[in-house]
This record gives C-alpha cells, sequence and structure tokens, in this order.
C-alpha cells in the first residue's frame, strides 16, 4: 500500500489464549512479519503489533475447567506459551498487546463511550444464537446438522458443537446503518479487502443487508470482560473490544502524535474466518468514530489437516516448535511463505518440508552462498576480484537480478509474499545455473584465463549480494550470516541495506570474505 507517510503500520489477530499457539498463529504471524521487515528494508518507519484476545466467555470457561482464574490462566500462556513463540520464528514485532492492560481497557471504553454519546449505540432485546467457540452470534443459516454426539441437533459449522440460545437485554451498535458506507468504501478502494475471493465474499455478504449488532454482554452471565462505561452491569462484548487493539495499541485516546504517525494501519493481516469481522464489523466502527479505514484487510488461507482447518478447539494443532527444533526458523518462514500461495489454503506435509528443505534451502541456495565463498578463498585468496568486461551471461545475471528485484519488489506493494520469493528464486535459479555454465574450476586451471575468473567469481558474488537483500525479510538468520562472510564490514550491516536498490549491480568492492558454516545443514532424519 502507497501512502504518503513513511510509516508502514502492520497487524495480525490478537489470538485467544485458551490454548498455545500452533502453526496457524504461528503462518499469520511469519506472514506479517515478512511485510513489515520488509518494508522496514525500504527505510519505512515499520511497526508490527501482535497481542492477545484474552476476555470473553471461551477464554473464561477454559480456565475454570482447568480450576484457574481467567486472569491467571492469561497470564500463564501468554508467558509460557505466545511471547515464546516469537522467539521460535523469530519475529521481530515493535509491541505486543493484551486487551487486559489499562491501556487497552481505558481507551476502549473512551472508544464506546464516543459512540453512544454520538447515538451510535442503544439498548434492545437480544435474542438469537451464539457460539461460544467463534464467540459470535449465529444466525440459523450459519448453522449444519450435527453429526456423532450431536446428531439430530443444529451446530456451528465451524466448531461442530451446538449453539447457545440467548435472551438479553443489550446494546446495539447500528451497524445497518453502515450498508451503503461500506459497499462505496469496497467500490471505490478495490484492493480494501484483498485476494479477490475475499472481496467478492464480503460484498455479497454486505449486499445482502446487515443487522444491528449487539456489543455487550449482561454480567449476570458472567462479567469477564471489560465493562460498558455508563452501565456497570454489561459488559463489552469481546469482539468489540478485540479489533480495538488496533488502536489502543498506538495511542488512540492518549497518545494522539503516536496515533497520527501510525493509523491508518496500511496492512491488516487475518485469516479468512476472521474476515466479516474485520472487513464489515471493523471498518463500520472506524466509520462510526469518524477515523479513516485501514488501507487493506488482507484474508489469508488456512492451514489445513486432513482437508479441514487445523484448530485448536479440535486438537489438530502442530506446535511451531516440532518444526523449528530440528528446520530452524528460517527454514519455517521460508516453507510456508513459499509452499502455500500466500491468499490460499495449504496442506502442510513432513515430506513437502524436508524435500523443500533440501532441495531449494539446501542444494539450491545454502550450496550456492558456500561455493562462491569458497572459490573466492581459493582463487583469490579470499578477496573479492573486480570484474572485467562483462560478456553476454553476465550481462543476463544482471538482467535477472534487477528483473528479480523489482518484481519482488512490486508484489509486496500487492502482499502477494509467495511471489515475490518466486520472483526471488528466478535468481538462485540463474546464479546456479551461472556457476555451472561458466566452470570456474575450469577457468581456473589456465593463468590466461585470470581476468575472465575474476569477472565470473564477482559476478557471482555481486549476484549473491542482492540475493542475500532480498531474502533478509524471510530468512533474517541465515541470511545476516551470509552477509557478514561475504561483505566484512564493507557494505554497513545487512539491516541497512535498501532492499528497493537490491537489483542495483555493482555494489561490492573487494572486501576479503569470511568464513561461511552451511546455511542450511543436513538434517538427521529421525523416527517419527
Ligand atoms: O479469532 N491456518 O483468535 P484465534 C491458518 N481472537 N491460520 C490460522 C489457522 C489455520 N489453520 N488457525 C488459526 C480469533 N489461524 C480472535 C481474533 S482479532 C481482533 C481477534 C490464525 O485464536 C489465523 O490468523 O481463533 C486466524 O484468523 C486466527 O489464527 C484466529 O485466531
Ligand atoms: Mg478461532
Amino acid at each position: 500500500m502507497t501512502s504518503e507517510k513513511n510509516s508502514f503500520y502492520i497487524t495480525t489477530p490478537i489470538f485467544y489464549v485458551n490454548d498455545a499457539p500452533h502453526i496457524g498463529h504461528a503462518y499469520t504471524e511469519v506472514a506479517a512479519d515478512v511485510l513489515a521487515r520488509w518494508h522496514r528494508a525500504r527505510g519505512e518507519d515499520s511497526f508490527l503489533l501482535l497481542g492477545t484476545d484474552e476476555h470473553g466467555e471461551k477464554i473464561l470457561r477454559t480456565a475454570t475447567a482447568n480450576n484457574s482464574t481467567a486472569q491467571a490462566w492469561t497470564d500463564r500462556l501468554v508467558h509460557d506459551a505466545w511471547l515464546p513463540l516469537l522467539e521460535t520464528i523469530d519475529i521481530d514485532n515493535q509491541d505486543f498487546i493484551r486487551t487486559t492492560e489499562d491501556r487497552h481497557k481505558s481507551n476502549v471504553q473512551r472508544f464506546i463511550q464516543k459512540l453512544y454519546d454520538d447515538g451510535f449505540i442503544y439498548q434492545g432485546a437480544f435474542k438469537g444464537a451464539y457460539c461460544v467457540g467463534c464467540e459470535e452470534y449465529k444466525n440459523k443459516s450459519d448453522l449444519v446438522a450435527g453429526t456423532g454426539d450431536y446428531q439430530g441437533q443444529e451446530v456451528c459449522a465451524i466448531h461442530s458443537k451446538p449453539v447457545e440460545e440467548l435472551e438479553e437485554n443489550n446494546y446495539f451498535f447500528r451497524l445497518s446503518q453502515f450498508q451503503q458506507p461500506l459497499l462505496d468504501h469496497y467500490k471505490q478502494n478495490p484492493d480494501f479487502i484483498s485476494p479477490e475471493s475475499a472481496r467478492n465474499e464480503v460484498v455479497s455478504f454486505v449486499s445482502r443487508g446487515l443487522d444491528d449488532l449487539s456489543i455487550s454482554r449482561s454480567k449476570e452471565k458472567f462479567d469477564w470482560g471489560i465493562d460498558i462505561p455508563w452501565d456497570n452491569s454489561h459488559i463489552t462484548y469481546v469482539w468489540f473490544d478485540a479489533l480495538l487493539n488496533y488502536v489502543t495499541a498506538i495511542g488512540y485516546g492518549e497518545d494522539e502524535a503516536k496515533f497520527r504517525k501510525y493509523w491508518p494501519a496500511n496492512v491488516q493481516v487475518v485469516g479468512k474466518d476472521i474476515l466479516r469481522f474485520h472487513a464489515v464489523i471493523w471498518p463500520a466502527m472506524l466509520m462510526a468514530a469518524g477515523l479513516p479505514l485501514p488501507g487493506q484487510i488482507f484474508g489469508h488461507g488456512w492451514l489445513l489437516v486432513g482437508g479441514e482447518k487445523m484448530s485448536k478447539s479440535k486438537l489438530t494443532g502442530i506446535a511451531p516448535n516440532q518444526i523449528t527444533d530440528g528446520f530452524g526458523s528460517d527454514a519455517f518462514r521460508y516453507y510456508f511463505m513459499k509452499a502455500v500461495n500466500f491468499g490460499q489454503d495449504g496442506s502442510f506435509s513432513w515430506e513437502d518440508l524436508s524435500a523443500r528443505y533440501q532441495a531449494e534451502l539446501a542444494n539450491g541456495f545454502g550450496n550456492l552462498a558456500s561455493r562462491t565463498i569458497a572459490m573466492v578463498k581459493r582463487y583469490f585468496d579470499g578477496v573479492i576480484p573486480s570484474a572485467g568486461e562483462y560478456s553476454a551471461s553476465d550481462k543476463k545475471l544482471i538482467a535477472v537480478a534487477a528483473s528479480a528485484s523489482s518484481k519482488a519488489n512490486e508484489a509486496i506493494d500487492r502482499t502477494a509474499i509467495t511471489e515475490a520469493i518466486i520472483s526471488v528464486w528466478t535468481l538462485v535459479d540463474e546464479l546456479n545455473n551461472y556457476i555451472t555454465t561458466e566452470e570456474p574450476w575450469v577457468l581456473a586451471k589456465d593463468e590466461s584465463n585470470r581476468d575472465r575468473l575474476a569477472t565470473v567469481l564477482y559476478c557471482a558474488s555481486e549476484g549473491l549480494r542482492a540475493l542475500t537483500v532480498l531474502l533478509s525479510p524471510v530468512m533474517p538468520k541465515a541470511t545476516a550470516k551470509l552477509w557478514a562472510a561475504l561483505t566484512a564490514g564493507t557494505l554497513g550491516d545487512l539491516a541497512e541495506q535498501n532492499i528497493s536498490e537490491a537489483g542495483s549491480w555493482g555494489q561490492l568492492a573487494n572486501p576479503t570474505v569470511g568464513d561461511l558454516d552451511a546455511l542450511f545443514p543436513r538434517i538427521e532424519s529421525k523416527d517419527e
């Protein structure tokens, strides 16, 4: 998303802490982190927000079932599972908000009070179905026939469990009033909801009409939430509370300068399960408050297990460290961003992960890096030589580096992460191809080829430089090691390189390369 301001504000959903994270949550965080790092590598003030959604009936029931209070339960899970995940998958976030923090609670109240004062909230009678798993009010059309234990009952299509009938006197948000303004916004901003499948789904949903939304729950039922400021017999509906994290974290109601600096968010990444909350309710809340809307809501696909969405509630989750313990965080990040086309569903398999690790990372990229450095050491005492005149094949390599960089940068502007990596990989393939064709080890046998050998190794090293910069948002650890070995401090830190300029040729001077351990070592296959 382009914007006048030099900041790039990106968010993920704040996850329910009813249980520990699985690779689906890690997937969203990695995608947002890759985008945030990419924009930071363009010199933008990139701000990645993550957090946890801690109120509501689902969390309270889970805590109670585990003989804990809701606060103690969330404290424990946040500290033992959700914060350590960031280390596990190498996330560089600028903030982490918990909805139980005062900075959130007080400004949620401020926001709701404003909407109430401005006439967007009224009291009414609610009667209908509620799924605690989704924390969502359900229509008849959202339900499906149950199976097994629930044969003969209607159940939530997502959680496969019966819904609960609610009859309460609640506060309502005038969501229905925003049908036309939302449709107008979708029309005027065709990228607001991405990818296109997500946009189509939301447009047709909103076109069918919107009901007002119950935004409070009576404390007679449970009280784990934020008090409605003018009526402390009610707490705020957990989604109304949770969505506001995106503004309370950057100073809404409290730090006007910071808020203006980052809001509106450039991209808000969510799974498609919660697209409607983000593409319908959230923008309507912002419109009611007179605040600008985010640049884009991107609804990514699901990681599937046996054809179904991997989920905490169905206990089908794989813990991220089951993968990173053996393969490392870089391979985790690369694998999910490359193997699952961002925006579509994908199935994880250990076979696919191992095969890509070996073929693409160890043989494709890692080996290219070690070979190039080793040849500079062997033939030029470790000093990257200067290039002489460029041949046609050198010029082709130079052109591939330029186009890989410009295409990848352009794909990132469309939040097309997988496409960006595929573009970068054209440079991996071209470099391998170049080395195979130029055969530097053959050139080295004859002193009269010395100039040509210098040019070839310069070109291979310079291509590797471009590649290192372009892969840094995806694989921060391996690229940092390679950068240190390849540039030996002569070009400044990897973090200082402008990724938009990665493809401009001729940046390496004549550094003395350092040692480089295998970037993607062979993995001892363990019997699963
Ligand atoms: O919905 N594949 O939290 P949640 C891909 N608290 N992504 C997945 C996934 C899968 N199988 N499973 C989960 C909530 N995710 C609310 C959000 S935001 C104001 C409040 C990811 O813990 C994906 O990002 O149920 C999905 O949207 C999110 O986890 C749901 O997390
Ligand atoms: Mg969920």
